[in-house]
């Protein structure tokens, strides 16, 4: 009885362990599939090595990138919510205070050509040194991170296997950081099936898909659901008063624009908005149909004939969430490379 305990378990562990090593094959390398566009990220100044990841993740998840060591960018990008701080509207950073914004999902920011909610960073491997210098998320300067991680001698063997130096600087931090980043890649759903011919779309899904063509995809162009435009959809302002993308250009036209986010794996990223207003995808949704307030910078996509927001039956709004379940991506989510 007893060998046979450790036998089947032996046969699960070797199961277990043949999954993972599936996963982790799927997605370690980092690829363009045939239907996305060809990617923005500078990769001939900065190439993906598995010690530049490696270094890289170690570095994500690590609170030493803070004041007083609580924080790591980790806290606030959780894998398992595909890099979104899991049920918080605004993060907390430090001694509890919070962020102004949502924190976004991280995921196929190798074809992103802007950063943040306001666009304000330009390039991928410049973004962490907001966070790490805030005084709300890490409170640190980039002088001392970097003579912590020196001073650490767990790091030595990583840096050196990453970047043929013994000592880290500001630039191979950063590099290492935007490594792991750019691996965060998203396109295991079944959207991408379908897109690869694997598999079909169900009669429901294909109907919440041309719904979706007809009245969304405009703003969240597929396949990244996103066309890294800055848009302003009319949501109430609120007590934050965040003018958005305004604080950026300074351009009236601007004002209260946000990046429009993708939609995959929104099963996994609520709440919704740049500041976490809707905590169901019912309700953000609703919010195209019903809520859309008029002003001078509302996108003309959003007033069309005179009318105001999107128009959507009872029927449509099912179908919708029907096929936007489609763009969850169990295998990215779950995917051990990535998580802490
Ligand atoms: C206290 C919570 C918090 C911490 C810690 C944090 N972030 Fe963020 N992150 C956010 C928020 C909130 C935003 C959105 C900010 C905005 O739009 O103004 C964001 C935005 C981003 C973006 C832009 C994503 C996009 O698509 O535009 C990247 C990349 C990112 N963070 C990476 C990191 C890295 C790397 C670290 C660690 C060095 C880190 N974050 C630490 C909360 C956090
Ligand atoms: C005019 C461009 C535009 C159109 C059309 C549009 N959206 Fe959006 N969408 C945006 C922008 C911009 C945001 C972010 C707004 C903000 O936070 O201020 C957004 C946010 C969202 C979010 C929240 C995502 C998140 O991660 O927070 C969902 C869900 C969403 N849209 C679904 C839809 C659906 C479904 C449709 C079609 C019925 C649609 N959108 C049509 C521009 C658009």
């Amino acid at each position: 009885m007893k060998k046979k305990l450790t036998i089947s378990s032996l046969v699960l562990i070797v199961a277990a362990f043949a999954c993972q090593k599936e996963i982790v094959n799927q997605v370690f390398f980092f690829k363009s599939p045939s239907y996305f566009p060809k990617p923005t990220y500078h990769f001939e100044t900065n190439n993906i090595t598995d010690a530049g990841f490696a270094l890289g993740k170690k570095l994500f998840y690590d609170p030493l990138l803070s004041i007083d060591n609580s924080t790591s960018c980790g806290s606030c990008h959780t894998s398992t919510s595909a890099f979104t701080h899991n049920d918080h509207d605004l993060s907390h950073g430090l001694n509890g205070a919070l962020t102004k914004r949502n924190s976004p999902p991280l995921m196929n920011l190798a074809w992103s050509s802007s950063f943040m909610w306001d666009g304000g960073i330009a390039d991928l491997d410049l973004q962490p040194i907001a966070p790490i210098t805030s005084q709300i998320e890490m409170g640190e300067t980039m002088e001392h991170v970097v003579s912590k991680i020196n001073k650490n001698p767990n790091y030595k063997p990583l840096i050196f296997k990453a970047f043929g130096t013994n000592t880290i600087t500001g630039e191979t931090l950063l590099k290492a950081l935007s490594q792991f980043m750019l691996m965060c890649t998203s396109t295991e759903a079944k959207y991408d099936s379908v897109k690869r011919g694997q598999a079909k779309y169900t009669q429901v899904e294909q109907e919440g898909y041309n719904i979706f063509l007809a009245k969304c995809n405009a703003c969240h162009n597929e396949p990244l659901f996103t066309d890294n435009s800055f848009r302003n959809t009319g949501l109430k302002t609120s007590i934050l008063n965040d003018s958005g993308r305004y604080l950026i250009t300074l351009d009236k036209r601007d004002l209260f624009s946000f990046k429009v986010p993708s939609l995959r794996n929104i099963s996994y990223t609520p709440p919704y908005m740049h500041d976490g207003r809707f905590f169901s995808l019912a309700d953000a949704i609703e919010h195209y149909n019903s809520q859309v307030v008029n002003m001078q910078t509302l996108d003309p996509l959003l007033k069309k004939e005179g009318s105001l927001g999107i128009r959507l039956s009872k029927d449509e709004k099912t179908k919708l969430i029907v096929f936007l379940k489609t763009l969850d991506d169990r295998v990215f989510v779950m995917n051990r490379k990535l998580g802490e």
